[in-house]
């Protein structure tokens, strides 16, 4: 069933963020909260919230979101794991997500229409996806616009960011790029112009070819200036940082004769 939710913003939220297709990343998930978890801020969530990572991580993410109380929609990855084992995680790790986890994935909506006091007249709607779970691209990005019959629609899936302009006489994309010196990309609302900003994912980003794990990527939307925003950042401090604790801590456990963590 493709369940639509309603969600009306009180003038006190200034901007949009959507998490590009989580996928269980939790230094991408970090991230995102230390640039723009405030008051101001409503935080989403564009799907594919599990999957590629294991089970106990993908649940963590999961339990983040709930507790944050960021919205979210269903992504292929929440639709084919219906019994709470992940259809893609690594072969060797487990598969299960925690019964808390699971119920929250099947009780995601297919999209979320919003409303903003901050933008009045705006339409928004958040959806994972194009039907059948096909990737959004220049070909049918309008029929996309036209479907959901918006003013702007944040989307993922496809793990490649990019904003989507589609005019009357034409519809361009500007893909964004992966590098955070080149971040945003940025794209100011026009009157009579609708756009899809592609929010790609924080776990495994791509600019059309290979993934790029230590990068992670959300869109967002300034709703008093009308600015439409899709950024990049790096994980890869992070990453390290827990790399460094890993090896200290096995240093330790050495030394004191226990068996190190594998
Ligand atoms: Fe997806
Ligand atoms: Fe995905």
């Amino acid at each position: 069933m493709e369940r639509t939710d309603l969600l009306t913003l009180p003038a006190t939220k200034k901007r949009i963020v959507v998490l590009g297709d989580p996928h269980g990343d939790l230094f991408g998930l970090a991230e995102v909260l230390e640039r723009e978890d405030r008051p101001e801020v409503q935080i989403f969530s564009a799907g594919d919230n599990i999957g590629y990572a294991d089970g106990p991580t993908s649940s963590e993410l999961c339990r983040i979101l709930a507790e944050k109380k960021i919205p979210s929609v269903f992504g292929n990855h929440e639709a084919w794991s219906p019994t709470g084992k992940l259809f893609l995680s690594p072969p060797e790790l487990p598969r299960d997500l925690t019964p808390e986890a699971h119920a929250w994935c099947r009780g995601l909506p297919y999209r979320i229409r919003i409303e903003a006091a901050a933008a009045p007249g705006l339409k928004l709607a958040l959806v994972h996806t194009v039907p059948e779970w096909n990737y959004v691209g220049h070909d049918n990005a309008r029929s996309f616009s036209a479907t959901e019959d918006v003013d702007v629609i944040f989307s993922g899936h496809t793990h490649r960011p990019a904003i989507f302009t589609i005019a009357e006489e034409r519809v361009a994309v500007e893909y964004a790029s992966l590098s955070p010196k080149k971040s945003p990309l940025t794209v100011s609302l026009e009157k009579g112009k609708r756009y899809i900003a592609d929010a790609g994912s924080l776990a495994r980003p791509n600019q059309g070819f290979k993934s790029q794990h230590e990068r992670g990527s959300y869109a967002a939307l300034d709703l008093e200036k009308g600015l439409l925003e899709v950024h990049a950042f790096s994980k890869r401090e992070k990453m390290q940082a827990l790399m460094a604790r890993m090896i200290e801590e096995n240093t330790r456990a050495a030394r004191e004769g226990k068996k190190p963590a594998p």
